[in-house]
């Protein structure tokens, strides 16, 4: 069952206009997943494969990441997926830190509304959105606190753990990152289910 708050928060993103991403999107792209979850992933952005269906982590990425967990033992389907912008950069390039920000009341409800144990940052640019931390490569794979906005401005914490983003590692090929993100998402796995 969807969360009421849930619902209304999608439906109210329907026709979001703040960022110019909207002048190019062909379709928002709300969170997707099971809602009554330990787990919140937050990745970056819609690429476009994601904008012609409207769900999250469809494209190669989202294949890359769903296999890693898969081989784990962890259904994707058992998190809820939400991205740090709803709508697809044109060109797949990473979205800004103005566009973040003017979709971050997005991510910021539906995390405050499903109340993860674990919010996994997939990527560079949600590491920075939920942690203010910068730099992936030292940031990866440690607990970290995590915040999120309620509507009168004040911050919740949560749990926060960072890995690098699939579409990276896929066009580096680095086995080392590669071993990295297996270790990563076992320990977001682990922090969730153990
Ligand atoms: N697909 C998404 O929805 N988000 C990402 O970060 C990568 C692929």
């Amino acid at each position: 069952v969807i969360p009421e708050a849930l619902l209304y928060e999608a439906k109210a993103w329907k026709h979001c206009d703040k960022c110019r991403l909207s002048r190019t999107r062909r379709r928002v792209v709300y969170g997707s997943g099971r809602y009554a979850v330990p787990l919140v992933i937050l990745g970056q952005a819609p690429g476009a494969e994601e904008d012609k269906t409207g769900k999250p982590f469809q494209g190669r990425a989202g294949k890359l990441i769903r296999k890693t967990f898969e081989d784990i033992g962890f259904d994707m389907e058992d998190a809820f997926t939400v991205n740090t912008v709803a709508c697809f950069p044109p060109g797949n390039r990473a979205p800004v830190a103005s566009e973040v920000n003017a979709c971050r009341k997005l991510f910021d409800a539906a995390i405050r509304i499903l109340q993860p144990s674990l919010i996994l940052a997939v990527g560079a640019v949600p590491l920075t959105a939920l942690t203010g931390e910068v730099g992936i490569g030292k940031h990866h794979g440690k607990m970290l606190p995590g915040y999120v906005f309620n509507d009168a401005g004040e911050l919740e914490e949560f749990k926060a753990l960072a890995t690098f983003h699939p579409s990276g590692l896929l066009r580096s090929h680095s086995k080392e990152r590669t071993a990295a993100f297996k270790q990563d998402l076992s320990l977001a796995v682990e922090t969730v289910t153990g």
